[in-house]
């Protein structure tokens, strides 16, 4: 916790992009959600944002894409940000605590409806933000169960660190051993809507991942695994959002070892060997296609802390 300028307390919270490593669709729940098997990791960059203790609620926004979100909490189309104040304040005053008024900044620097999960993560750092400034004792569980509400990632994004994620995402297991990656990722800037992505899945009954239930004790040789799986919404998205072919080609021509949707896209992220080689395929990259959000990242291994 840090003060802010007139002496109170601030909290800052990394909302760190999510990447689908693989994603295979496996089934689907009567309410139409989808099973999914994935293996899930964290950018070490992502949205920021700061909470503060205030005379009144507020909402200021920053960052590249902030001109692209609601301010308002209405249920239905309102910033997620603010719906997940709203939950997490009637649940601290449920458990007989308090969530005060609080100045919430966001600075939004990944495009929203992207597959890097920037909505689920803005609101999976408001409930760990809020949950630690006011110290509302509601344990992860809790706010698990909170963030589910709010969208089936923010449960993954909470934990913001190597997982399988299973359910439709509720199911959370650690990517025991998992290393530190280095990746490009990149996306032409056009939103891809996820409920059109999965309506337009032609086979909702894939196979899973090819691990077994040893994988705590036996971790499997990770980098195999994402060679060897796929993302099933990878044809889908492709087929609304034909740009994605040229997005993972472009990857594939800057070096990467391979190149791969994450979630319901656009995004796509390309495998490097070393930081330098992402970096360098970065810079080519964004000087060839201005238009487009590039960037590279070393990953989280598993184990390791975030730093804001
Ligand atoms: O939970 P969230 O709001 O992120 O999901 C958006 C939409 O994506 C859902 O309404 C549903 O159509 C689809 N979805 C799905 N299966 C999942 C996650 C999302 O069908 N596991």
């Amino acid at each position: 916790m840090m003060d802010a300028p007139d002496g109170g307390p601030v909290v800052v919270e990394r909302a760190a992009a999510k990447i689908n490593l693989a994603l295979h669709v496996t089934g689907r729940r009567g309410d139409g959600y989808h099973l999914l098997d994935s293996l899930v990791t964290f950018a070490d960059f992502g949205d920021r944002l700061s909470f503060a203790p205030s005379r009144r609620d507020a909402f200021t926004l920053s960052g590249r894409f902030a001109g692209d979100l609601p301010h308002h909490d209405d249920p239905e189309t309102g910033n997620l940000v603010l719906k997940a104040r709203n939950l997490l304040r009637d649940a601290a005053g449920q458990a007989g605590g308090e969530v005060g008024p609080v100045h919430i900044h966001l600075e939004k620097n990944l495009p929203p409806a992207s597959g890097i999960g920037g909505g689920s993560a803005d609101a999976a750092a408001v409930l760990r933000g809020l949950s630690h400034l006011f110290d509302t004792k509601l344990g992860w569980h809790t706010l698990a169960q909170l963030g589910l509400s709010l969208g089936a990632d923010v449960p993954m994004c909470l934990a913001s660190r190597p997982l399988i994620a299973r359910g439709i995402g509720e199911v959370i297991l650690p990517a025991t051993g998992f290393p530190r990656l280095f990746l490009v990722l990149a996306n032409p800037l056009l939103p891809v809507a996820t409920p059109a992505v999965f309506a337009a899945l032609e086979n909702r009954h894939n196979a899973p991942l090819a691990i077994d239930e040893t994988l705590p004790v036996h971790p499997p040789d990770w980098l195999l695994l994402v060679q060897k799986s796929r993302n099933d919404l990878q044809l889908p998205a492709s087929r609304i959002a034909p740009e994605i072919h040229g997005v993972l080609d472009a990857l594939t021509s800057a070096g990467a070892s391979l190149s791969r949707m994450s979630g319901s896209g656009a995004t796509c992220f390309g495998l490097f060997v070393d930081l330098e080689s992402a970096i360098a395929a970065a810079d080519r990259l964004s000087h060839a296609r201005p238009d487009w959000f590039v960037a590279a990242t070393a990953t989280l291994a598993e184990g390791e802390d975030d730093h804001v």
